[in-house]
This record gives C-alpha cells, structure tokens and sequence, in this order.
C-alpha cells in the first residue's frame, strides 16, 4: 500500500476581523483601502494593530502570514501533488479544512487573504463550486482527529525526537502531523490532550512554524525517495 501522511497546521492565526472591531480607525481605513465591507476583512497584525490591543490572546492572532507561507511549503512539494501528502489546517474558531492536492494558492499574501476571508465566511472556495479545491472537513478538531487517526504533535516542550523519527513513526502509525500556525504562546490545552504524542525537534529550540515544516517536508521526500 502507497504510504500517506497528514500534515494539520494548528490553531492558525487567522480569522474575520472580530465585529467588535468593525468602527475601528485601523480598521475602517484597511476597508476602505482595499474597498471590502470590515466583515470581509481578515484580521492582521500588521494593519489592525491598535484596534487589536483589547483583544483576547491577542498575542496569537491576526497573523495570516504564518498559514500562508507553511501552506505554500506543503503544497509546493511532489507529494502534494502525487497524493502522499494531505494538507489540512484548524483555524481558532475550530473549523478543519482540507486543501485539495491540485490547488494552486495565491503566492501574495494579499490575495491569499481574499480567498481566505470567502473561505471563512462560505466553509469552502471557490465560493458555490461543486468541486472546491480548499473546503471545511469538520467542525472542530477534537471530531476531526477521532476520525482521522492519532495526532503527534510538534511541540517545543515535547519529548526530544529527529525529525525523520517523527516522520518515520507518523507513516508508520498513520498518524497526523499537527504543527502550531500561530506567532507566540503555547497550544491551547485541549489541543495538547487531543495529542497521543508530543516531539520537540532542534532541542526544543523555538522555530518559526515555516522552518518545522520545511524539516519535516524535507525528512518525508527523503524517506518516501521523492
Ligand atoms: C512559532 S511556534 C509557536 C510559538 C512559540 N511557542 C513561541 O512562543 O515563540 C510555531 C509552532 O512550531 C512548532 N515548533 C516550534 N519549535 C519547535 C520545536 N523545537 N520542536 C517541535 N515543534 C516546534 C510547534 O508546533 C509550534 O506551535
């Protein structure tokens, strides 16, 4: 049987500008500028940064950047496109989405933004499509890891592991590979206890969410021989 591995990026910093956030000076200039209604808007640090400073962990939101950039990594690999690798990513709200082999993502991140914030608000994209190519599998995370298999963690704090440890025992167990996609801070607990696994790579050295993805990527083409 071919082998297959699931990569889920966690708790991805990315969502609607909040409605309490809608009469915002930071916010209601963005609109303006790129001439979309605030609930279109997607929530961004660099933009929103004063009208975010109420916010609930603020320090874990508004950065669509960091999901933009490990999806372009997962997607931009052979086994992607050979079907070896699926991608999904959770987003604060709870929502699971897939994103189909064959899509082709936006490589600005302003566009990015734009198809994100119709993901968001219809579940999936192109927005009415029978056949979308990133959609919503499942309404939160605790269901979709009950039905898709384990879920091993990347975590700083987590047991010490090589990356192609990691790798060999998420093909070998079927398990999920589940990496946070937010800036700062740590998973939320029920996120953590979702995890039958926890694995520090680098020696528990905090890294960017786009360089444990890339290590990781890099460890499976070399182990499937891609
Ligand atoms: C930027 S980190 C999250 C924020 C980080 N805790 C901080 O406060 O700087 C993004 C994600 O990359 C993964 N990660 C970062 N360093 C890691 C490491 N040394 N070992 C395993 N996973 C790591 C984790 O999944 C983490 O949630």
């Amino acid at each position: 049987m071919k082998a297959s591995v699931k990569m889920l990026f966690l708790e991805s910093s990315l969502e609607l500008v909040p409605r309490e956030l809608h009469r915002e000076p930071d916010v209601i200039r963005s609109a303006r500028r790129y001439e979309i209604p605030p609930a279109r808007l997607i929530l961004d640090k660099s933009l929103h940064y004063k009208a975010m400073r109420g916010l609930e962990r603020k320090w874990k939101r508004g950065r669509p950047d960091i999901i933009h950039i490990c999806l372009l990594l997962a997607t931009d690999t052979p086994l992607t496109r050979m079907g070896v690798l699926e991608v999904y990513f959770h987003v604060l709200d709870g929502r699971v989405f897939k994103v189909r082999s064959d899509t082709r993502l936006p490589r600005h991140l302003e566009r990015f933004k734009g198809v994100m914030a119709d993901l968001l608000i219809s579940d999936s994209v192109p927005v009415g499509s029978p056949d979308p190519l990133i959609f919503k599998v499942s309404d939160s995370l605790e269901e979709f890891v009950a039905r898709e298999g384990k879920l091993i963690l990347l975590w700083e704090k987590g047991e010490p592991r090589r990356p192609e440890e990691v790798v060999e025992e998420a093909i070998e167990e079927n398990a999920i590979i589940g990496i946070g996609a937010f800036p700062r801070g740590d998973f939320e607990e029920t996120t953590l206890r979702l995890a039958y696994k926890r694995y520090a790579i680098a020696g528990g050295h905090p890294l960017a969410a786009w360089s444990v993805t890339s290590r990781l990527l890099c460890e499976l083409e070399r182990r499937l021989g891609i």
